[in-house]
């Protein structure tokens, strides 16, 4: 696998394999790389056969008060579990290649209804981070293909949303969520959980299914399941942002006959966000 940290190494390499006619998955990350970050992965090698990850924990994308400082970073296990899975290349540049000087991150994407509502809401200027750094990286690896992961719902339709805005050549790929055994979705951010916290988590995936039983069950108005959720959430020790049923295409508020919908919930563990979803 090569280690690649410039911009200008990278595109080099991307040029190299674009001459050959390689096609190009690339999965961006940022890093303490777990079992669904190796989906990924294996995705994109059934979709092309040059495979690049990058590992870049972009400041841009952490409000003033959240967790960028403390975000888990283990490059060295990260690394042999790319080279186990057979990756081509590694992409982790330094924060100043990304962003030089004090203008570069100064840049703002936005769309507005949709990276300001949910999680946008709560964390103003994450979503333009989140697009602001993957043009990056789009432009640097120049893929054909990018693999995304259904845990992180919004951020998908924001990159979707990126990618025909500015008509960037990349297919995007999504990919189911991967969870533990107990239904737990994966994240970095599970390995802030105390063992007690770790214990009650699960209850968030539990109660999306439970909401997802109701509606199809049809017997309960949307608010009503919202509030039931909340309430549940609630009272095991959650402090909930949002458990929201929304349209699956553009996270509009649905009428209660639209069948294409999402159940997304935020709720906070102790000092711990988490988010999850269900597509119904
Ligand atoms: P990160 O949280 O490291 O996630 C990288 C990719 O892994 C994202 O596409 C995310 O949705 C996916 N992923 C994480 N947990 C998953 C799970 N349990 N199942 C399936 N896929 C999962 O998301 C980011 O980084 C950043 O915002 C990034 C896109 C790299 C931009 O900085």
């Amino acid at each position: 696998m090569q280690i690649i940290t410039t911009i200008n190494e990278m595109k080099a390499l991307s040029d190299s394999f674009r001459k050959k006619n390689e096609r190009i998955a690339f999965v961006p990350t940022m890093g303490n790389l777990h079992p669904g970050h190796i989906q990924l992965v294996e995705r994109a090698e059934t979709l092309a056969p040059k495979t690049i990850v990058s590992i870049f924990v972009n400041p841009l994308q952490f409000g003033a008060n959240e967790d960028f400082d403390a975000y888990p970073r283990t490059l060295e296990h990260d690394r042999y579990l790319l080279e186990l899975a057979n990756v081509d290349a590694l992409f982790t540049p330094a924060r100043n290649e990304i962003y030089p000087d004090k203008n570069s991150n100064k840049e703002v994407i936005e769309f507005p209804g949709l990276s300001d509502i949910l999680c946008g809401a709560s964390r103003p200027g994450h979503f333009s981070g989140v697009a602001v750094v993957v043009k990056h990286l789009f432009e640097t690896v120049q893929p054909d293909i990018a693999i995304f992961g259904e845990k992180d719902y919004q951020q998908v339709l924001v990159i979707k949303k990126l990618v025909a805005e500015y008509d960037l050549p990349v297919e995007i790929i999504t990919i189911p969520t991967q969870r533990e055994s107990d239904g737990l979705a994966m994240s970095s951010r599970n390995g802030y959980l105390s063992e007690q916290e770790r214990q009650v988590a699960p209850l968030l995936y539990k109660t999306l299914c439970q909401a997802r039983d109701q509606l199809r069950a049809k017997a309960v108005h949307f608010s009503e399941i919202e509030q039931q959720a909340n309430e549940v959430l609630t009272k095991a020790g959650f402090k909930p942002d949002y458990f929201s049923i929304r349209h699956s295409g553009d996270l509009s508020e649905p009428a209660e006959d639209e069948k294409q919908l999402v159940i997304l919930v935020a709720a906070y563990l102790g000092k711990t966000r988490l988010i999850d979803n269900i597509l119904i």
